[in-house]
């Protein structure tokens, strides 16, 4: 069974493909630690996000980076967003994602364009969304529990820009399936939009 979650940043799409990976012991890949991972190597190899080749040639990130607790800042999220556009970047990437959807058993992959590209045939796919002031509310929270400086009209600012960029790239940008179920957190607890998702998994599986 291959679960696909999809939904923009801070939607609670991780929170909930982690609890489906767990519920149905599956294993869980969250693909934009991957696009973190590109977008922090660029930063230590002194290159330049927006440009194509130095974001490709950072796709060789050392696996061990994966583990680095700053890969989960905001900052690093906005360096994500940004090597994502690139072609060579998403191409190099695709193959890692859909071999670990290939494992047998099945797997729960989150990101953005998991239903629409990386596992077009996913067994189920879910859109994950909510408000921009829910969101917006929810980094802040995670921002500050990380310690970090973080005031709401940023955090606002920077989650608007982000979805402006994954939502408007060229190349898979973050958008529906037709067959996703949509899945609104706005006004629910982590732990009741866990449930719903995990009800809407045994429904289909
Ligand atoms: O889910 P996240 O916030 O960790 O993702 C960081 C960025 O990576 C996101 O803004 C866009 C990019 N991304 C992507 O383009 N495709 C994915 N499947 C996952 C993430």
């Amino acid at each position: 069974m291959i679960i696909a979650v999809d939904g923009p940043t801070a939607s609670g799409k991780g929170t909930i493909a982690r609890g489906l990976a767990k519920h149905f012991s599956l294993p869980h890949l969250d693909t934009g630690l991957l696009y973190r991972a590109v977008g922090y190597q660029v930063r230590l190899t002194g290159g330049d996000p927006d440009n194509p080749l130095d974001a490709a040639s950072a796709v060789n990130f050392p696996d061990s980076l994966l583990n680095e607790p700053l890969l989960r800042t905001e900052a690093v999220g906005a360096l994500a967003s940004r090597v994502s556009v690139h072609k060579r970047v998403r191409a190099a990437l695709l193959a890692r994602q859909r071999i670990f959807a290939a494992q047998q058993g099945g797997a729960v992959l989150d990101g953005r364009d998991i239903g629409t590209v990386v596992a077009p045939d996913a067994d189920i796919k879910l859109f994950v969304t909510a408000s921009l002031a829910a969101r917006a509310a929810r980094r802040l929270h995670e921002c500050r529990t990380r310690g970090e400086d973080a005031a709401l009209p940023d955090i606002t600012a920077d989650v608007a820009r982000r979805d402006e960029r994954d939502r408007h790239r060229s190349e898979a940008p973050l958008i529906q399936a037709a067959d996703a179920v949509l899945l609104d957190t706005t006004h629910v607890t982590a732990e009741e939009a866990l449930a719903q998702a995990i009800h809407i998994v045994g429904q289909r599986a």
